[in-house]
């Protein structure tokens, strides 16, 4: 079956690297994809947003499944444009991809069907949004309701400062329309996990739960990323959390998405806080995780075109699914600059070939001639497998320490 990848990120280099160990693959596309991806299959060019490149393309090279990387064609309509079309694709509709595209839909999901998460309110009204907020002398978060390229949350110190991110999210706008509403809730205390689920309706199976690392700095100090590394599994989430995380959240999530008509397909992330009272929801996602795809992906021994064929199918319950027992731990290798404005160009120098316990999965490379050049923030995805988490963390930093371009910045801390 010929398979094409929509995204050029780390998550679609390693989504890459599984499928290119499954049986059934025959050629791989990847829409638009970067260096990495280039030595797996053919990399398109074009805007992974643009619908009618992606359905061309599909009709073109005879791809019998589709596999949607990142949220915005997703939240877009992609899935929906691909069904009409009588395409197959990997994925949930618009409608689906709410649980990610809005925080304000999720949390009402979730507080109607009594789902465990962060109490929370919802503001279009910067006025009603302030009266609130100064009548709480707990911390809160603030959050734009749409997608924010994962910036759109602001943890907050005291009521003062939660108005001022109210202010500069509903009146000033700095997040865009993702700010024409937004998420005021209780700022939970525990240890954070990503739990990735591959859903049909109301079947589910849950990936090998994986922790990243949203701080740019070491000892998570900065400000959030797009994840600056993972590592899979963790030790944080036992027999007992996963238990809960199924009876109370994905079960009663999926079931309330099939009674109001939504029935979600695809993958939905569970952003966790593991709380004192219980894991809770922070956020859903509609994709893979990115870092978590690589670590997590790196382990997999399964055939993942086959699981994702199944979930497609309706007929994820056959799936046999099954997993390198040695952990994996991704360090990402960032551009200067980033989550700010980065330059790219950068000459990298010092990529290792892959190993079977190390893959260096790239995220913004571009190909120039013989050299390969930074293209984007996060540049390289270092992931490695190891006897142990530590020793899965010594062979990705002593990759790392091979690898080099200008103003590289990564945190050494991972997995500590
Ligand atoms: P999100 O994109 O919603 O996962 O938020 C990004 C990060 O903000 C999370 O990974 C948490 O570290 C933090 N965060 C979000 N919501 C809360 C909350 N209710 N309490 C504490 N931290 C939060
Ligand atoms: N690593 C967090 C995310 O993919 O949203």
């Amino acid at each position: 079956m010929n398979v094409l990848v929509i995204g050029s990120g780390g998550r679609e280099h390693a989504l890459c690297y599984a499928l290119r160990r499954s049986r059934g693959l025959g050629r791989l596309f990847i829409l638009p994809g970067n260096a990495g991806t280039a030595e797996l299959g053919t990399n398109v060019p074009g805007d992974p947003s643009d619908f009618q490149l992606a359905l061309e393309v599909a009709r073109r090279e005879d791809i019998g499944l589709t596999i949607v990387g990142p949220e915005d064609p997703l939240a877009a309509g992609i899935v929906d444009a691909f069904e009409a079309a009588g395409l197959r694709i990997f994925g949930p509709t618009a409608a689906a991809a709410r649980m990610e595209s809005d925080k304000a839909f999720a949390k009402q999901l979730m507080r109607q069907y009594a789902v465990p998460t962060a109490d929370a309110r919802i503001f279009d009204d910067f006025e009603l949004a302030r009266e609130y907020i100064a009548t709480r002398d707990e911390a809160v978060v603030v959050k734009a309701a749409g997608l924010a390229k994962g910036k759109g949350v602001i943890v907050c110190a005291d009521p003062a400062d939660a108005i001022l991110a109210a202010e500069r999210i509903l009146v000033d706008r700095v997040f865009g329309d993702a700010g024409a509403r937004i998420v005021v809730e209780e700022r939970l205390l525990g240890r954070e996990a990503s739990l990735l689920a591959i859903v049909d309706r109301h079947t589910s199976y849950l990936l090998e739960p994986a922790q990243d690392h949203k701080r740019l700095g070491d000892g998570d100090t900065g400000p959030n990323t797009g994840g600056m590394g993972a590592f899979c599994p963790t030790p944080l989430v036992t027999e007992a959390v996963l238990r809960q995380v199924q009876t109370q959240i994905l079960v009663p999530v999926l079931d309330a998405l099939v009674r109001e008509g939504i029935p979600y397909r695809g993958v939905l992330y569970l952003g966790l806080m593991l709380t004192s009272a219980g894991p809770k929801v922070l956020e859903f996602n509609c994709r893979f995780g990115d870092p978590e795809a690589q670590a997590i992906l790196l382990r997999l021994r399964s055939d993942l075109l086959e699981l994702l064929n199944a979930a497609v199918d309706g007929r994820l319950e056959e799936a046999v699914v099954s997993w390198d027992p040695r952990p994996a731990l991704c360090v990402v290798m960032a551009s200067a600059g980033y989550p700010e404005a980065v330059r790219t160009g950068v000459p990298i120098t010092g990529l290792p070939p892959a190993a079977e316990d190390a893959v260096v999965f790239h995220a913004g490379t571009r190909r120039v001639g013989d050299a390969v050049v930074t293209a984007g923030g996060r540049v390289l995805g270092v992931t490695a497998l190891g006897a142990t988490l530590a020793d899965a963390r010594r062979r990705a930093y002593d990759l790392v320490a091979q690898i080099r371009f200008e103003g590289a910045q990564y945190r050494t801390d991972l997995g500590a």
